[in-house]
Formats: C-alpha cells, structure tokens, sequence
C-alpha cells in the first residue's frame, strides 16, 4: 500500500480500537458460513441484539423471522420466531429490521402484488416474556403503512426511542414511524433518494434503499445510482431544512445495484460505509472522497452471492466481525445460472485497513 500519494498521508487504522495493523490481508478477504438456509431462500436484512444474537428476515420464499444465538461460536442456533406465511392480508415477503429501543426492534415486510404493507415490533425486554403462554419474545402488528408505496431499511433513531425510519424504495424518501401511535410522517425526502421515474423494470426503480442514522446525519444508498449518501438531520429524524444530501461515494458504472450497507467510525477521522450489491455479488468499502474498494467476495463466486445487507457484531467477540446476509443469488444467477441458499457470513475486518486522510 502506498503510503504518500499527491501529498497525502494515508494510514492503515484498525476500524473499531483504532490501532494500527502492519500487515493488512489481502484483498477480497476470506470469510466464514455461520449459517447456511437451503436453495432457495432470500435473506434480506440483519440487525444484531445487545447480547451479540442476530435477527434476521426472510424474503422468500416465506416471509420469516429468525433469531441466530451464539453467531460467534462454533455452534451458532438458529431459531424461528414466526413465520407470517398465514397471516392476514397475505405478507409475502420480510424486508427491513432495527432496533427501535433496548431489545425492541421495528421489521417491515407485506405483498408487492396487493401493495399491502405493515410494520411490526418483536420485543426481548425480559418482562415482555410470559412463560407461562410462551418462551419467545412478544411480537406485534404496529401499524399499517397505508401511504408507503415500498418499505425497505429501517433505521434505528438514537434521539427517538419510539420511532424509526424507514426507507420507502419507489416513493424515494424516508418516513418516521411512531410505534406507539402507528401514525408516519415524511422525515426527509431529497432527490438523492428518487428513483428514475422512465423505467418500467421494477428492479430499475429502487431509490433510497438502506439507511442509517450515525453521527448526527442519515446515511442512505440508493440502489439504482449506485451511491452513498448522507443528509444533516435533527434529533427526532426529520432532516435539517438548510442541509443537502453530500455524496459519500459511487460503485462504478458496471455495478448494477448497491443494497443496503453498514456504517462504522475510526477514532474520530471520519466514517467508513460497508455496502452490498446484490447481483454484484461483492462488499465495497466506502471512504468519502475516495474510490470505493471491494473488500470481500467476488463477481463470479458464491462467497457473497447476492450480498443484500450488513450489520455489525455486538457480542464481545465479534465488534470486529462484519456479518453479511445473502440471498443465494437467486435474483440474477452466478455465471446464467448458479444459485445457493441464502447465507450468513462473517467477513473479519480487524485486518482491512481503509485509506483515511490525516490532518
Ligand atoms: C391480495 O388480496 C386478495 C383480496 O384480499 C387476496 O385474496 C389475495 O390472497 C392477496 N394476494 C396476495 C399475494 O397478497
Ligand atoms: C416491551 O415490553 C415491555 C415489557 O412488557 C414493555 O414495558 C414495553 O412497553 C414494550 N415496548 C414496546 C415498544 O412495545
Ligand atoms: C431513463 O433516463 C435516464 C437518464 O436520462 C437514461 O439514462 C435511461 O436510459 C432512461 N431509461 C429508459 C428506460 O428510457
Ligand atoms: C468495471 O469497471 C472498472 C473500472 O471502473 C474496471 O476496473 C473493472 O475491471 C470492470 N469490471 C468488469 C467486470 O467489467
Ligand atoms: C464462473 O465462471 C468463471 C469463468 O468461467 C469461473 O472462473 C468461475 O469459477 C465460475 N464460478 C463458479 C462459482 O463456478
């Protein structure tokens, strides 16, 4: 790695203890299956509990919650917490999931075909659990999203316990959801997050997809541009009226699509954003001002095949380890027609090293 290039220093920083590593790995970087669903099943997104268990939703072919204990061990669990197959108006599908507060975490999903969508909360915190009727967590219906035209990423809103954000891919904008009343407002809407309205392939109109909130600001990708980008908001989520959408990075142009992503700081030298590609079978890091690179998987192998989103490990032996979430492949085939069940992997980043700017 180049040390000095047009003058400025790059350095190789250890992204969450913030040490220097001396010898980063090779790129793409090796991974590891946690766990492995059967061919085919579309995992669509991740969010990780405090005690380090993950959660993660199905898209197809049921719409299904699932727990994975222990995804740091040799043994990891997996464990279904409901299957809505049967539920009132028909949810064909699970897309976005985060945490709303302590153990409280906010998932979307419904049907495509009826344009029926719903929000749902699945709650951990110990006095939800009645032993008596259950073992699980309590899980609810929260409301209807009557006027959200395509749910997907939900953020986690740190100054807003109650809500989240959720990202509406067609209508290109975000919502805040109240999830004790149920009721949505628009929290932020910029052209960043549009669609291109020309298209008449539903895959060519996914806008503003994943979305995080760190640091103070939204972070967004919008799948058809291929970019990240991030917007000043306030506390309670709605964007600051002054602030515009800054460009993070763009995939180049022979990368169709860029899906959801997470979001991490380096000792204060500004945020490093780790996005999946879906068809592009591939995880980029994202620096601003800098090209993005790819970090793990590759174009035509399964590693990652159709990488759909991100999330960080909160377990005491896993803050290093970035666990990914796949659909198999199944959307666009490897190499016209490989294809594999949809996947958790673990991609270790303690020796990735993103080139950062110093002084
Ligand atoms: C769409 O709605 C109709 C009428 O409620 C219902 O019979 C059908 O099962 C629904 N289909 C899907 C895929 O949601
Ligand atoms: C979660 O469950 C706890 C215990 O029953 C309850 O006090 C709390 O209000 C619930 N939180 C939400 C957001 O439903
Ligand atoms: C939609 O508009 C964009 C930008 O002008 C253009 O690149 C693209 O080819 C158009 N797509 C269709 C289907 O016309
Ligand atoms: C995609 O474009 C980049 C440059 O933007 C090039 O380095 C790379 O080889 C291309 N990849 C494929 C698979 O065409
Ligand atoms: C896909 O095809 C390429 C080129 O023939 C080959 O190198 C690669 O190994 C294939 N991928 C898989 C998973 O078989």
């Amino acid at each position: 790695m180049k040390l000095r290039h047009l003058g400025l220093v790059c350095a190789c920083v250890r992204l969450i203890s913030g040490h220097c590593l001396e010898k980063p790995a090779p790129l793409p970087l090796a991974t590891r299956i946690v766990t492995q669903f059967p061919n085919p099943t579309w995992i669509e997104n991740i969010a990780v509990r405090s005690n380090g268990d993950l959660l993660i939703t199905e898209l197809l072919p049921k719409p299904i919650l699932y727990t994975i204990e222990n995804p740091a061990s040799s043994a990891p669990q997996v464990r279904l917490l409901r299957d809505f197959f049967a539920e009132e108006p028909p949810v064909e599908g699970l897309t976005g999931i985060a945490e709303a507060s302590h153990d409280v975490f906010v998932f979307v999903g419904g049907s495509t075909t009826n344009l029926s969508f719903h929000a749902w909360s699945v709650n951990f915190t110990s006095a939800a659990y009645n032993p008596s009727t259950t073992t699980g967590p309590i899980i609810k219906k929260i409301a209807e999203l009557k006027d959200v035209k395509l749910p997907n990423g939900v953020a986690t809103l740190p100054g807003s316990p109650s809500s989240v954000l959720i990202a509406d891919s067609l209508a290109g904008l975000a919502w805040r959801l109240d999830i004790l009343t149920g009721k949505s407002i628009v929290a932020a809407q910029t052209l960043e997050m549009g669609a291109p309205s020309n298209e008449t392939d539903p895959s060519k109109r996914v806008g503003i997809n994943g979305i995080k909130v760190h640091g103070g600001f939204l972070y967004f990708s919008n799948s058809n541009s291929r970019s990240i980008y991030r917007v000043k908001i306030r506390k309670d989520g709605t964007r600051d009226p002054s602030a515009h959408a800054q460009l993070v990075g763009r995939l180049p142009e022979n990368v169709s699509f860029l899906d959801d992503f997470a979001v991490t700081s380096h000792g204060g030298k500004g945020a490093t954003v780790f996005g999946t590609t879906s068809s592009d079978n591939r995880l980029w890091a994202f620096v601003q001002g800098k090209s993005p690179v790819v970090v793990a998987g590759e174009l035509d192998q399964l590693t990652l095949a159709g990488s759909t989103a991100a999330s960080f490990g909160r377990g005491k032996r896993d803050r290093d380890i970035l666990y990914v979430v796949t659909s198999g492949g199944v959307g666009k085939p490897l190499n016209g027609s490989l294809t594999e069940g949809g996947k958790v992997a673990a991609v270790d980043l303690r020796t990735f090293c993103p080139p950062i700017m110093i002084g």
